[in-house]
């Protein structure tokens, strides 16, 4: 009952009388007084004041169900939204749902992840309450060599909504990294289900370090976070909503025009990794300098003696 409280003041965002809550829901006054404790011993700070009734002043950055969908704005997008307080990884989880259901525009998010998954085999560190950890489903009507493009698409959505929302200097490291100041804040993971030639789904999931105060020494010298960038704390959900909300502006372009030329211009303003000297970490690692970005997404890194290589994956760093 309390959820439908909290639904029910998200919305409305302004008093609502105990008498208005106990119709709506078909409680007794005294039921309702019981669900706005609960929600306070939950940890948001609810005002009320006599004859006008409750009010959300502070949700000191809760997320779950009702708060992220209060906060979407493309609710036409995003068809369910599945939170949990803890999983192993919101990709997998994801991944479980759709093995039931395929169906594109469902974000799964979380306020932990016990094994959070990054590149390459690596870990993504996911601590309680500091970071976004949130997964979504597509299921674009293209082939599946075409998907890795998808990835660029997520990463100009995340550096434009964390501008956006957090005012802060975000730049793309191709292909997908979102760095401030030369330091990681965020990570995207792209996975897919597939044959050979038909997809069945992309799973696209996103790592964003947003109020972390610290690191382990390690990861200090490449992550940060938007905190130790700023020094403020943001609401996630208005940075998941944000996201959500550019990420559809640029994929419905994808899917109705020409793929990924259409973003190419903006992806290239946005991309750091562009005419500097970059190492590319592969079988045959090499060195070179990043000119350009092909329409397929692809890095065009030029050689010392002029020779020009297409890069489609893979690590590259930029010296
Ligand atoms: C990277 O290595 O840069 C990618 C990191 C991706 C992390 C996100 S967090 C949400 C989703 N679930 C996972 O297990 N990984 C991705």
């Amino acid at each position: 009952m309390y959820k439908k409280i909290l639904e029910i003041l998200l919305e409305k965002n302004d008093y609502v009388s105990g008498e208005e809550l106990g119709k709506l829901l078909n409680i007794s006054r005294s039921a309702v007084w019981k669900n706005i404790n609960k929600l306070r011993e939950n940890g948001y700070e609810i005002d009320s004041v006599t004859k006008k009734g409750y009010k959300i002043l502070n949700n000191n950055d809760i997320l779950n169900e009702a708060e992220i969908k209060s906060a979407i704005k493309n609710k036409s997008f995003i068809k369910k939204i599945y939170y949990y307080d803890q999983v192993d990884s919101t990709n997998n989880e994801l991944k479980h749902i759709l093995s039931e259901n395929t169906e594109e525009g469902i974000i799964v998010v979380s306020d932990i992840q016990t094994s959070g998954r990054g590149r390459l085999g690596r870990t993504w560190v996911s601590p309680k309450q500091t970071g976004i950890y949130i997964s979504l489903s597509l299921t674009p009507n293209i082939m599946p060599f075409e998907c890795s493009s998808l990835t660029l698409v997520a990463a100009l959505a995340v550096s434009n909504a964390l501008k956006n929302v957090c005012n802060v200097p975000a730049s793309i490291k191709w292909p997908n990294d979102i760095l401030i100041n030369n330091k990681k804040v965020c990570g995207i993971l792209t996975e897919m289900s597939a044959e050979i030639d038909k997809l069945n789904y992309i799973i696209i999931g996103t790592g964003i370090n947003v109020s972390t105060e610290f690191f382990d020494e390690e990861l200090n010298k490449t992550a940060t976070s938007i905190f130790l960038e700023t020094n403020k704390k943001f609401e996630r959900k208005k940075i998941i909503s944000e996201f959500l909300f550019e990420f559809e502006k640029y994929y419905n372009k994808f899917c109705e025009e020409n793929g990924f030329s259409e973003i190419l211009e903006e992806y290239k303003q946005n991309c750091i990794t562009l005419n500097k000297k970059v190492k590319v970490l592969c079988k045959e690692s090499f060195l070179g300098t990043a000119v350009g970005v092909t329409e397929k997404g692809e890095l065009i890194v030029k050689l010392m003696d002029g020779e020009e290589r297409v890069v489609s994956s893979g690590e590259v760093s930029i010296r």
